[in-house]
């Protein structure tokens, strides 16, 4: 190949490659008690390309099979236990676990999985009362809910 046909093939493969961008971040804007086993919406989106994040149920649901990133992370009220669980359809994955026994200590995990087109993703909270630090204070955003994809699978 001499350079002029490389360059054709090149720029041929990336004309031919559709580029996917999808992401998501959204922020925790509520005061109130949470039960147990209650979904916790993360309802102030702060970042939603492709749409995938459902800013009413909590649910992200992934537009197109990959391999995707979540994280979540939290800040327990002083001196109290958080517990959010994240689950991919029915099935749990993982918790973030946050004991807050002096003051103001985040809590964040992150999971990479394989996600199916329509899968959702959500989360739960393992404790009641409510323990989450959110208190409307929408200047530190204490509270955050992200995930994108990494790359598409066929
Ligand atoms: C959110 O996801 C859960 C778990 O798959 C599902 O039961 C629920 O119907 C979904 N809610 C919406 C509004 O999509």
């Amino acid at each position: 190949m001499n350079f002029i046909t490389t360059v054709l093939v090149l720029s041929l493969r990336v004309t031919n490659t559709k580029s996917v961008a999808v992401g998501f971040s959204s922020l925790l804007n509520l005061e109130r008690p949470i039960a147990t086993g209650e979904r916790i919406i993360f309802d102030k989106v702060l970042t939603n390309v492709g749409n995938g994040y459902d800013p009413k149920s909590g649910n992200f649901t992934c537009p197109i099979r990959g391999l995707y990133s979540f994280s979540v992370g939290v800040l327990p009220m002083p001196n109290n236990l958080v517990i959010v669980d994240i689950y991919q359809n029915k099935n749990y994955l993982i918790s973030v676990h946050g004991n807050d026994n002096a003051v103001f200590t985040s809590a964040s995990r992150t999971v990479v999985i394989k996600c199916n087109k329509g899968d959702k993703i959500y989360l739960v909270n393992n404790r009641a009362p409510y323990q989450i630090y959110a208190t409307l204070d929408l200047t530190y955003q204490h509270n955050i809910f992200s995930g994108f994809l990494i790359s598409p699978m066929l």
